[in-house]
Parts: C-alpha cells; sequence; structure tokens
C-alpha cells in the first residue's frame, strides 16, 4: 500500500525510521501528470533499491514570469492510481510552503555556471537555479541512496549530478532513458497541451534530431548537420526553433567539431505556445 504524504516532517521521520531499519531509498522527483517516462524512473527505483519514494511538486522557482506554471497539467488523483500500480512506496505531495517555508530557510541555490551558460541555462534565465534549489530541498528532506532524472532533460541533468557533487550529496544519480512514443515523440507532461496538428508537427523535432545524428555519423560536419535540422524545422508548420545546440559531455561545452561518442545535440521548439525540448546522444 503506497503512503501519501503532504507535510515535510511526515516524510521525514518516514525516511528516518527506512534509515534506522537499515533499507536503501531511491527517490524520483517530478512535478506529476505522470507518464511511462516517469513510470521507467520508478522502475529503476525499484529494481536498485529497497524503498522508492517518488515527489510531486510543480516548483514555482523554476518557471519564467511568462511561462506555464499557472497551466501546467495536474492530475494528482490519477497520478496516485499510477504510481500505486507502478509499485511505489511512498508518495511526497507537499503545498508550496512545505517546500518553501515562510521563514525563507530554505538554502537558494546557484545552478553551476558553465553547466547553464548553453541551451535552456540560456533562453530560460534563473530555471536551473530554481531547479537545483528544490531538488537539493528535496534531497534534504528524502536523503535518498539513489535519484533517478530522465535523460530528456539532460542539461538538467547534469546540472543536478554538479549540484550533488558540490553540496557533497552522498546520492548516486543516474540519467535513464528518453522515453518515446513509437512515432518517436519524446514523452513529456507538456505534450498535452498539443492539439492533433500540432502533435504531428511537433515530431519535426524527434526526426530532426535523428537526421542530425546520421549526418554526423557519416562524417558531416556539425554546420552541415544544423542546418538539416533547421531546414526540417523551419518548414514545419507552427513549428519555431528557440535553440539548438551542438555539445560535449558531459562538460556542456560547445563543439565545432564532431567528437563521436561524447556529443549531445539538444534542441528546443515552440509549437504553437508549448515549448518542447529533446535531444540526442551522438
Ligand atoms: O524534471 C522535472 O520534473 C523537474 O525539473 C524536477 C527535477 C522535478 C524539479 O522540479
Amino acid at each position: 500500500m503506497m503512503l501519501c504524504l503532504q507535510t515535510a516532517a511526515e516524510l521525514a521521520q518516514k525516511i528516518e525510521e527506512y534509515k534506522q531499519a537499515g533499507l536503501t531509498i531511491g527517490f524520483v522527483p517530478t512535478m506529476g501528470y505522470l507518464h511511462d517516462g516517469h513510470l521507467a524512473l520508478v522502475s529503476q527505483s525499484r529494481q536498485n533499491c529497497d524503498v522508492t519514494v517518488v515527489s510531486i511538486f510543480i516548483n514555482p522557482a523554476q518557471f519564467g514570469p511568462n511561462e506555464d506554471f499557472a497551466q501546467y497539467p495536474r492530475d494528482l488523483a490519477r497520478d496516485k492510481v499510477l504510481l500505486e500500480r507502478a509499485g511505489a512506496d511512498i508518495l511526497f505531495a507537499p503545498d508550496t510552503a512545505e517546500i518553501y517555508p515562510p521563514d525563507n530557510s530554505v538554502r537558494q541555490l546557484r545552478a553551476d555556471a558553465r553547466l547553464s551558460a548553453v541551451a535552456c541555462g540560456l533562453t530560460r534565465p534563473g530555471h536551473f537555479d530554481g531547479v537545483v534549489t528544490v531538488v537539493a530541498r528535496l534531497f534534504d528532506l528524502a536523503r535518498p541512496d539513489k535519484a533517478f532524472f530522465g535523460r530528456k532533460d539532460y542539461q538538467q541533468l547534469r546540472i543536478i549530478q554538479k549540484m550533488a557533487e558540490q553540496e557533497k550529496y552522498p546520492v548516486q544519480i543516474s540519467g535513464c532513458p528518453v522515453v518515446r512514443e513509437p512515432d518517436g515523440l519524446a514523452l513529456s507532461s507538456r505534450n498535452k497541451y498539443l492539439s492533433a496538428g500540432q502533435r504531428k508537427n511537433a515530431l519535426a523535432l524527434s526526426r530532426s534530431l535523428t537526421e542530425a545524428a546520421r549526418l554526423l555519423r557519416g562524417g558531416q560536419a556539425i554546420a552541415a548537420a544544423r542546418l538539416c535540422m533547421q531546414n526540417i524545422l523551419e518548414n514545419t508548420p507552427e513549428v519555431k526553433i528557440d535553440y539548438l545546440e551542438f555539445l560535449r559531455r558531459p562538460d556542456l561545452s560547445r563543439l565545432t567539431d564532431y567528437e563521436p561518442g561524447n556529443t549531445v545535440i539538444l534542441g528546443a521548439v515552440y509549437v504553437g505556445a508549448t515549448r518542447l525540448i529533446d535531444n540526442i546522444e551522438v
């Protein structure tokens, strides 16, 4: 039976009991409106840890003033059913005052400057500061041995790994493969915003990444791969490029030449008003 907790104190107490019993804790932080990508993280946690804790918290600190915080999809009742079925042990679904108490006691962290100097770090200023701040707060409460994040948010994954290292959290952070629909669309809670026509147009992002990867592997230069992505995306109705980045793994520095096995192509596009991200590691 999954336990649903809402307060920081309840979670901290339950975690202490698990620790006393010598159990390992796996943690899957989410913003809810769960899909199979999240459930794959839960499954990884269950395979690797004694206890799996999932959090659902739509973190206001990681949304910009003109972003979709207010509209972000929410369905806690459905999420509970999915998590229960997936075998999570604890669902932690706090309200904002539990995460950010009014006494301002929560440490405000800054995301690593280098890792956030590209991609979403540029087009969503302050976003990753909000992400590392909430993840650190959640780590303080859940005290996980292992934490699981999706590689779809590749830059986020790297920034959280760096934060955990700098803040000396004794946690191992795993990046789990991107989960896609059969036609290639990366799963995202924001796919819910798309109309049927937009969903079809959104496929241009994964297609452009696959094509760019194919060109790089075939010996073409980054400039050619970028041009190919631009052609695909700019010729798709309703699609507007936010950024395309060709970066070195794992340090996220910009590449001028393809480095086989060490390259990640990150793309962000607007499809209508919906912003989607995706990436491919080549
Ligand atoms: O990836 C997300 O859903 C969020 O950025 C996270 C890691 C749960 C922090 O709010």
